[in-house]
Formats: structure tokens, sequence, C-alpha cells
């Protein structure tokens, strides 16, 4: 019989699940399926190829019952030439970063422009986007900045004190600290207006050339990762992002 695309939207690669649910890397979980640790509804798995319906199926692995998982959680390394959207008519977002079976339901949490580049974190978790989104949280977010020219004493002066970009009120300080090179810059941000960090070098007399995103709140980008490589968080990542999430600031 024929199935149907929400039926074979379900369907999911064995390994792939068992990746997805923290049991092992690929070839870690290749080796428990050699070892018939796996089974499917009863039936020992013969490999990780095999496809499995994570809402139908029962999967267990050595013993214990591996559940579907409902939230995802992604740490991408964006690169530039992106843009922060599930889907765009011109641009390739940074969904296409992702490999097809890991896309499913995921969407960036806040925007990066499309030539920023770092930290982005991809999930279906709708309220953990909202925390941490909320401009009331001030979830801290620090950014490398790179310069047209050198970073004045002042610059940085004013970028800590807060600069009038343009909107009602003034930017909250900032945390400016120098950078490697004397253009350059980390910059710790608590809010997440459109274009803020260009609009605050403008506003200080200079200009991003480039922009790399380090962090965001309790979530480090991961020095192993490069630009379009992701990787699932780790437990006590989503942990710290989940406690920081809901504190209010003081
Ligand atoms: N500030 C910007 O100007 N651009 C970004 O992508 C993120 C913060």
């Amino acid at each position: 019989m024929l199935k149907t695309i929400k039926e074979m939207e379900k369907e999911l690669r064995l390994d792939k699940f068992l990746g997805n649910a923290g049991v092992g890397s690929r070839s870690q979980v290749k080796v428990l399926i050699k070892k018939g640790l796996v089974t499917i509804n009863d039936c020992k798995a013969r490999s990780g190829d095999e496809v499995i319906d994570e809402t139908k199926d029962v999967i267990v692995c050595r013993g214990k019952r591996i559940e579907l998982i409902k939230y995802r959680y992604i740490m991408l390394y964006k690169p530039a030439g992106v843009v922060s959207a599930t889907e765009d008519n011109l641009d390739k977002t940074v969904l296409d970063c992702l490999a097809k079976e890991d896309r499913k339901d995921l969407f960036p949490v806040g925007r990066l422009d499309k030539d920023t580049t770092g930290l982005l974190l991809l999930t279906n978790d709708g309220e953990l986007s909202h925390n941490l989104l909320s401009p009331r949280k001030h979830v801290d977010k620090t950014y490398y900045v790179t310069c047209e020219t050198n970073v004045t004493h002042t610059q940085m002066e004013h970028l800590r004190q807060g600069v009038d970009i343009g909107d009602d009120k003034m930017t909250l300080p900032a945390l400016a600290r120098e950078g490697k090179k004397e253009n350059e810059l980390y910059l710790t941000i608590r809010e997440g207006r459109f274009h803020q960090v260009k609009r605050m070098m403008q506003a200080v007399g200079n200009k991003v050339t480039e922009l790399k995103r380090l962090s965001m709140g309790s979530l480090v980008l991961d020095p192993n990762l490069n630009p379009g490589e992701y990787r699932p968080l780790t437990e006590a990542e989503l942990k710290d992002l989940k406690a920081g999430s809901l504190k209010m600031p003081v």
C-alpha cells in the first residue's frame, strides 16, 4: 500500500533516531546494532539504515526503551551567505545547512544577518525560543566584531554607556572588550534590536566589516565546529541554557 506524505515524514533511519536520542555517535550506534543490543518491536535490528516510524515503533537499546524526542536543539555555526529563516525564495537558509532528515520542524532562535557568522540555535521548542528572545529577559549575546578602522578608547566607552542608534531608547550598557587586533573587539549586548551591533558601531563612528556571534546566554559556539557544521546540544548545555532563560534580569 502506498504511504501518505505524513507517514513518510515520520520515517527515520534507525541510526539517526538513536543518534538524535543521544545513544551515541553513528559509529557507536553501529556497534550496538551489530552486537544485537537494539530491537525494533522486539525483533533484533539488522542495520542502522533500517527505517523506523518514531511515533509507532518501539525501539529498545540495551534493555532500555528509547523514547520519541519531542524537542530538538541544534547548535549551528552559521556560515556567511545564508539567511536566518526556514524558507526563502532567493537565498539558502540556515535549514539548508542541515541534512534533510535533521530539519523537521526546526526554526532559528532569532536572526543573524545574512553576512553574520557564528552561533545560531535551531530548535522546535517554542517556549525556550520565546524565553531566550524576550526583550524582558536580557539574554547576553557576545559578538566578535571586526571594524573598518581601529576602535578607539572613546568608542569603547560610548558602547559601555549605551548609544543612540535612532530608536526610542538608547541601547543598554554593553560590555566592550579589546579584541586581538586594534580594529577588533568583543561586544556583549543584552538586547536583540535589528542590526544592533552594526548600528551601534556606526553610532560611535566606526563600521562593522565582519561579525561573528560567539555566545548566547550560557551557550558558547563549539570551537570544533567549522562554518556550516552543526551538532545537537549536550544535556548540560541545554540544562544551563534553560535555567538561564528563566532567570529575570537583575
Ligand atoms: N547585530 C547585527 O548588526 N547583526 C547581526 O547579525 C547580529 C547582531
